[in-house]
């Protein structure tokens, strides 16, 4: 009888600890052109030109991409700090993506 219960335990734990390691794939990185559109057009626009609330022309910016990835990290004046909000490597992406706007 006992051995039972055993069989089941060990049928429900493994189950248990399948679902675990199994878990929903954590949501994909997100195209980082899509990233741009949805969180920083507003301020940025689509083209980067857009410098709302004084947000830096990212056409004519020359931050490097280090400094690109820390200022959308924790934000700065009245840009919003993406930390919590974008995955790190979300953000890496955007800022990369930042960088091919000056070439439009
Ligand atoms: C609420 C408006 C707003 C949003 C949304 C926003 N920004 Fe900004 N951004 C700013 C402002 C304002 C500055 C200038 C900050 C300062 O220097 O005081 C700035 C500056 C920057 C800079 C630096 C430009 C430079 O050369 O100084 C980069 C890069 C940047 N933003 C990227 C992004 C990215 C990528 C996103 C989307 C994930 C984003 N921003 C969303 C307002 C915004």
């Amino acid at each position: 009888m006992i051995w039972k219960l055993l069989v089941l335990f060990a049928l429900f734990a493994s189950v248990t600890l399948w679902a675990c390691t199994d878990k929903p794939a954590a949501p994909s990185v997100r195209d980082a052109a899509a990233v741009y559109t949805q969180y920083c057009v507003l301020c940025h626009g689509a083209d980067g030109r857009r410098g709302l609330n004084g947000a830096g022309d990212l056409t004519a910016s020359t931050l490097p991409l280090e400094q690109r990835i820390q200022q959308i990290t924790h934000g700065k004046g009245l840009m919003t700090p993406y930390a919590g909000i974008l995955t790190p490597e979300e953000i890496e992406a955007v800022a990369r993506y930042t960088l091919t706007l000056a070439s439009q």
